[in-house]
């Protein structure tokens, strides 16, 4: 039995037809097969430890970060079409099949895929809800390549009291496609997945009924006068706060609720910390498939403008609400 055939039936009604057919009935059912894996795997993880290593990065790693790792790499490793793949964990690119047998089909569909396997170390402890984030790149690397373009899919699994993930897809001249997904059990052919909602979009006018905001480095206002005077103001007009320092449940709760505004600003003294290819690209993507804007608060540019040269590279983050991110730039005297 094909995995999750309501989802794969559902991609193909709405995609073009005949528009890369192995994203849309093996690509996708992977990476999605990965988020319910990972969930499980959470479930029994009831110690959080530290793995006695450090990523590349020189972040120290936990047990479910390797074991989230893991779960992905043996599961692309067995998707013909995943060529190449690198994640915050391992930032090399690579090839993704453990022989060469994933480079044969190159010829036809060939993907790149950059994730980030669990994000949000820092709250996991505590039980926060964590997330996985992957973005889809055509042909044999992301590195170099316009993110426009190549990035036509990305995905964010999303772990708190339910498993859910949010799948974006832009192929070049077609409508792009955001949904929101529900995770049942993972046990492999009988894995269950419900279409939450077919269309995720951010409510693009007020009035709105409520407005959120999501101050990420809140210390950064002590020394930046731009981003206190920022969010004072929206203390002053009375924003919900919702923010729980974890980047995906974060910015998924702009998409669920129609608003918001995600700050992660760059200052003097606190510096670019999200990873371009494993962070950023993957959740401008999703926002602009939602409606949303993603841009950098140092240059006022859309993340997804420049080539990514290098897996290492790093950025701060404003999405949400197009409003909301043009008033941000123009706090801070970019627009
Ligand atoms: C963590 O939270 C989930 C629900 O969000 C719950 O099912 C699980 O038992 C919790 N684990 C621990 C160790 O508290």
């Amino acid at each position: 039995m094909e995995r999750y055939a309501d989802l794969v039936t559902h991609l193909q009604t709405v995609l073009p037809p005949d528009a890369r057919p192995s994203l849309s009935s093996s690509v996708i059912p992977t990476i999605i097969h990965c988020i319910a894996g990972i969930a499980k795997a959470l479930r029994t993880s009831h110690q959080v430890s530290l793995a006695g290593t450090a990523n590349a990065f020189g972040d120290d790693q936990l047990n479910v970060d390797v074991l989230a790792e893991r779960t992905i790499r043996d599961e692309i490793a067995r998707c013909p079409c995943i060529v190449t793949a690198s994640s915050e964990e391992e930032p090399i690119e690579r090839p993704a099949g453990k022989s060469e047998s994933n480079a044969d089909s190159e010829g036809s569909e060939a993907y790149t895929i950059a994730f980030d396997p669990l994000d949000g170390s820092s709250i996991i402890a505590p039980n926060w809800t964590v997330g996985t984030i992957v973005g889809i790149w055509c042909g044999a690397s992301a590195l170099h390549q316009s993110p426009e373009k190549k990035q036509i899919a990305a995905i964010l699994g999303v772990y708190g009291p339910r498993t859910t993930a949010i799948v974006a897809i832009r192929l070049p001249g077609s409508k792009p496609i955001c949904l929101e997904l529900g995770l049942g059990d993972s046990n492999n052919d009988t894995a269950t997945c419900e279409i939450i909602r077919g269309k995720v979009q951010l409510q693009q006018q007020p009035p709105f009924k409520t407005r959120y905001f999501a101050p990420a480095n809140l210390r950064a206002a002590a020394e930046d006068e731009r981003y206190m005077k920022l969010v004072t103001h929206y203390i002053e007009h009375k924003y919900t706060l919702r923010y729980s320092g974890g980047l995906v449940p974060d910015v998924i709760h702009a998409l669920v609720k129609g608003h918001g505004i995600y700050v992660s600003p760059v200052t003097a003294t606190s510096k670019a910390k999200l990873r371009r290819l494993y962070e950023l690209a993957p959740i401008a993507l999703i926002m602009e498939c939602a409606g949303a804007s993603a841009v950098d608060p140092t240059t006022g540019k859309r993340i997804l403008e420049d080539p990514i040269k290098d897996c290492d590279e790093r950025g701060g983050l404003v999405c949400g609400s197009p409003d909301e991110v043009s008033f941000v730039l123009e706090s801070f005297g970019l627009q």
